[in-house]
């Protein structure tokens, strides 16, 4: 089943600025980029996974002033944060760029003088505004602060007054090469909606650049002109060139360029789906073959950033959880695309269900029971049913849908799906009752028969997981002696060795956690916010609603309940599973009012026994005051199993 080609892939994260230290919203940038590498290289690409720091312009200039340090200072202390932080997460890159290399600096001026001599670049004044955290000029659009500057859209910081002699990027003449571009890549930006923004951004009128400042000074000074810096957003989207030899343009940036993948925050998207490739068109240089947008973390609704003052620590968590559980939880729990609302009890809750109680006790109760049985040479004559057949066949389906998933960049959604066929594993072991079958003394060949299949599932499971929790995997597959690479169903055959199983993911309890000195923070935080909740009796918190999961379903089947004139019976398709439920409409809906529409349901419901049927969760319907339902009936084209948020 494993791809093995030559294909390669090049992929990117941005380069973080080091005026702080790095926070969740950074690991998580970085983490996806680690997770998708691994996966690419499950699949047979030969990767190259770049990362590194953006350490020139106003804003770093500023805050060493502010810390009484020189830049480059600044620049060298944080590095070694960023550094530690993604050796700890064990973040496999493949290069570190800092953009105070010597190479990079000169390959920003090879670009730059290119540009330059093609005449796409000239001298001229700015005069406007300027947002020192975003490094972005913004246009006299924007909404005016009240003293005379401007607020930035995109971060709603107030922006400082620039008038000096520069240099402009003629980004207008590039305006309808930009539109073309976009109308025959129309996945080059993903999500989709993103792409659409960019569109409209560009359709809506582009003006020249100002790519150079005269009263910066910390950056990389222009050939041909020392008293100017080059802009710093032109030197940093530059890295991704100069990182793989665009200054020698050797094999490997013949190999390498363009790039597969760059992965970006939503607010960096105008930088990265319009200047760049504008400045790679000046060039005469390919374009990158897609960008991965994807939403922020927020800590209490708002954007985690150093200065709202809501960071939270990557430490903190690795206190206490491994950076797999960190991994999991980031690509589990939000959409790549969407923004999620960090908090450390949904964290904990994430990892304790899924990895501690569902995949590590998997993992330890069928290691435990083999070593109990059959000691540790699993040599033992097995049966084998149809059911162990079904294990072997819904995994394969599985594992092709995570794939689709998975190429795709939806890995929450893959995730989700491999997470349902372990809950199967876990049923598989109820049903099969292996502590059952051990007390007789004829059934030791269907036992072995039910170990072995698990086990099987196990080390297939496990090698799909492995981009997303690496170091569990290591783990798995040393004990049980076993690492074929690749996907597929993997099978050690009839005789192999195990050792005694390790707990792979501690539970830790809430209490331990917030009862850390470090944690003490965020502890008072949401006693805080237990004292608000109190005080806004009758409102719920978003926390609250998020609990709610409320999907996309389709009916994929519709009948009366026999002798109750107000029920039907409904099968759902709910995009992880497919269920029963049962609703009180019957007066209103007829069974083919309902068949094969798409509506939604509350799926974590508490399942109830209606007429002696089981109904696992509730269709959601409006009703009037005399109790007629409506049922809401969503569009055909959304897919089933999308969440209402
Ligand atoms: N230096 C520029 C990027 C230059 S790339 C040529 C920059 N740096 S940054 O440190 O501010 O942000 C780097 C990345 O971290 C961005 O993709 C940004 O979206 C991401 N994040 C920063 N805070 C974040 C969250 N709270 N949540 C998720 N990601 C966020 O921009």
């Amino acid at each position: 089943m494993q791809q093995i080609n030559e294909k390669k892939f090049y992929l990117t994260t941005p380069i973080y600025y080091i005026n702080d230290v790095p926070h969740i919203g950074h690991a998580y940038t970085t983490i996806m980029a680690d997770v998708i590498k691994r996966y690419k290289k499950l699949m047979g690409y030969d990767v190259f996974f770049l990362t590194g720091t953006d350490e020139h312009g106003q804003k770093i200039e500023q805050s060493a002033t502010q810390k009484g340090i020189t830049p480059q200072a600044l620049a060298d202390k944080m590095v070694a944060h960023f550094k530690a932080l993604w050796k700890t997460l064990n973040i496999d890159y493949d290069r570190f760029i800092r953009t105070t290399d010597g190479y990079h600096v000169e390959g920003v001026k090879k670009i730059f003088k290119k540009v330059l001599e093609k005449g796409d670049i000239y001298p001229g004044n700015y005069e406007g505004h300027y947002c020192i955290s975003d490094e972005s000029f913004v246009t006299e659009m924007a909404e005016d602060s009240g003293d005379g500057n401007k607020i930035c859209p995109d971060c709603g910081k107030t922006t400082v007054k620039v008038t000096e002699k520069c240099y402009f990027f003629r980004l207008s003449a590039y305006q309808d090469k930009l539109l073309k571009f976009y109308e025959e890549n129309p996945d080059f930006v993903t999500p989709k909606t993103r792409m659409n923004e960019v569109v409209s951004f560009v359709k809506m009128g582009l003006k020249d650049l100002s790519v150079t400042r005269s009263t910066v000074k910390w950056g990389i000074s222009m050939p041909d002109d020392e008293s100017q810096t080059i802009y710093v957003w032109f030197d940093a989207l530059t890295n991704y060139i100069t990182a793989i030899n665009y200054n020698e343009e050797d094999e490997t940036f013949q190999k390498y360029w363009p790039a597969d993948l760059h992965i970006i925050g939503k607010d960096i998207l105008k930088f990265h789906a319009v200047y760049w490739p504008a400045f790679l068109m000046a060039a005469g240089l390919p374009l990158p073959k897609k960008e991965l947008i994807h939403g922020w973390w927020l800590k209490d609704e708002k954007k985690m950033s150093k200065s709202e003052g809501n960071v939270l620590d990557p430490q903190i968590l690795l206190k206490f959880f491994s950076p797999d559980a960190i991994k999991y939880f980031m690509m589990r729990e939000a959409s790549i695309g969407a923004d999620g609302n960090f908090s450390h009890q949904g964290f904990i809750v994430r990892v304790n269900t899924d990895l501690a109680n569902d995949w590590g006790n998997l993992v330890s109760r069928t290691g435990g029971m083999t070593l109990k049985y059959f000691n540790q040479q699993f040599d033992s004559e097995a049966e084998y049913s149809e059911k162990e057949n079904a294990v072997k066949e819904q995994y394969l389906e599985l594992e092709k849908e995570v794939i689709r998933f998975f190429d795709n960049y939806q890995f929450n959604r893959g995730l989700e799906k491999i997470f349902f066929y372990i809950g199967q594993l876990n049923k598989y072991i109820v049903e099969s009752q292996p502590w059952e079958l051990a007390k007789s003394g004829d059934k030791k060949g269907i036992l072995a028969g039910v170990l072995k299949t698990l086990i099987r599932a196990i080390l297939s499971v496990n090698n799909l997981l492995s981009p997303v929790i690496p170091g569990t995997a290591e783990k798995i597959k040393k004990t049980f002696n076993y690492d074929a690479p690749g996907l597929g169903w993997k099978d050690p055959g009839e005789v192999f060795n195990i050792d005694k199983v390790e707990q792979l993911f501690p539970r830790v309890d809430i209490k331990d956690f917030f009862a850390d000195e470090e944690t003490k923070k965020p502890a008072k935080e949401e006693k805080e916010e237990m004292q608000t909740e109190k005080l806004a009796e009758g409102l719920i918190t978003f926390d609250d609603f998020k609990k709610i999961e409320m999907v996309v379903a389709k009916v994929t089947e519709a009948e009366k309940v026999e002798k109750a004139d107000k029920l039907l019976k409904l099968t759902v398709d709910t995009g992880t599973d497919t269920r029963t439920l049962v609703a009180g409409v019957a007066l209103y809906y007829q069974p083919e009012d309902l068949k094969d529409k798409k509506i939604i349901i509350v799926k974590n419901l508490k399942p109830v026994k209606l007429r002696g049927i089981l109904s696992q969760g509730m269709i959601l319907a409006a009703s009037d005051a005399s109790g007629r339902p409506y049922i809401p009936i969503i569009p055909e084209e959304t897919p089933v199993g999308a969440f209402l948020k």
